[in-house]
């Protein structure tokens, strides 16, 4: 039995156990009975009057969200390190304190961009697709080549917790690493890394494979437009593991068809769980639906972690990861 009084938390979407008892002990837990995401109405309805609300990558968090909440929210815990459906200084306005879950899904995501370079250099993709099509093929020594990683450039796009756990990675297969984003990367991080920091155009024209890792922001919405993907060699693979609005991916799926590019493996998509028609239709397109933090560990601990969120400000301390 909750406690009258007892703060009203609702969760958007089924968490992980672990995470849901958390909220138990911290008040009264409402969850969606709905194993998809709740249309608008259904989400604004259900978090009327919430003091915390736990929000899943799919939940727009804006004005009228917050209208709809109420006065008393406090928290909005966002069960994913991007925060790009939450808008922040609307929370901020109001005093709603925002997290995400950053560091917890670093190696599982930088796991699979690694996944994602040796499946479209190396024609995984296409490759299983025929095999499974019932294909004849015969070992022979010019069947199904792709091209090899050692001494080839991986350039990062956005080298933060993600990106530097990809590079690292792909170091162990032989590549060297360049980057472009913002900001210069820690002095330490750079010389581990050998990475070389480039103007993104520059980085574009160079790398063999190009793995973005910024976040999505107005800035960085179509960052890859056809203008960019045009600069890229025409043997070079494009991986992105962030936010699919990063990419024009009308314009990426004409530079696949083309020849502009040679190949490209995406695990995030415009329109989710929409996918541009013309990459279906393309064998040099290796597509994912979102798995990059899927594995059972690392969403129970991004479940947890936005629990703690709630149960700190709850509980009047500073959560472990505001959105800053
Ligand atoms: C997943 O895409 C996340 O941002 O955590």
């Amino acid at each position: 039995m909750t406690p009258p009084g007892a703060a009203r938390i609702v969760v958007s979407r089924r968490i992980p156990e672990p995470a849901l008892e958390l909220l138990h002990a911290a008040g009264d837990v409402w969850l969606s009975p709905h194993d998809r995401p709740m249309t608008t109405a259904e989400l604004h309805a259900a978090i009327a009057g919430a003091d915390a609300v736990v929000t899943l990558l799919h939940d727009r968090v804006d004005d009228a969200f917050l209208d709809a909440a109420g006065p008393g929210l406090r928290v909005v815990a966002n069960v994913a390190v991007g925060y790009d459906n939450i808008d922040v200084p609307a929370c901020a306005r109001r005093g709603v304190i925002a997290t995400n879950t950053p560091g917890v899904l670093v190696d599982a995501t930088a796991d699979i961009a690694m996944a994602l370079i040796l499946m479209s250099t190396r024609r995984l993709g296409e490759a299983e697709r025929m095999v499974r099509q019932g294909g004849t093929w015969s070992w022979s020594m010019f069947f199904m080549l792709g091209s090899g990683l050692q001494g080839k450039t991986l350039g990062i796009v956005g080298l933060g917790q993600i990106g530097g756990a990809t590079a690292r990675r792909a170091r162990a297969f032989g590549m060297r690493i360049a980057y472009a984003g913002r900001r210069r990367a820690d002095a330490g991080v750079e010389a581990e890394l050998d990475a070389t920091m480039l103007d993104l155009d520059e980085l574009l024209a160079t790398a063999d494979v190009v793995s973005i890792h910024t976040p999505l922001s107005a800035e960085t919405r179509h960052l890859i437009d056809a203008r960019r993907l045009g600069l890229m060699k025409p043997t070079a693979h494009l991986v992105n593991t962030s936010r699919g609005p990063v990419v024009d991916e009308a314009a990426l799926a004409a530079a696949l068809r083309d020849g502009t590019i040679a190949g490209a493996g995406l695990d995030v998509f415009e329109h989710e769980p929409a996918i541009e028609p013309a990459l279906l239709e393309l064998e040099n397109a290796v597509l994912l639906p979102h798995l990059g933090s899927a594995t059972i560990e690392t969403r129970t601990a991004m479940g947890v972690l936005a629990a703690e969120n709630v149960t700190a400000v709850l509980a009047g301390q500073p959560p472990p990861t505001p959105i800053r």
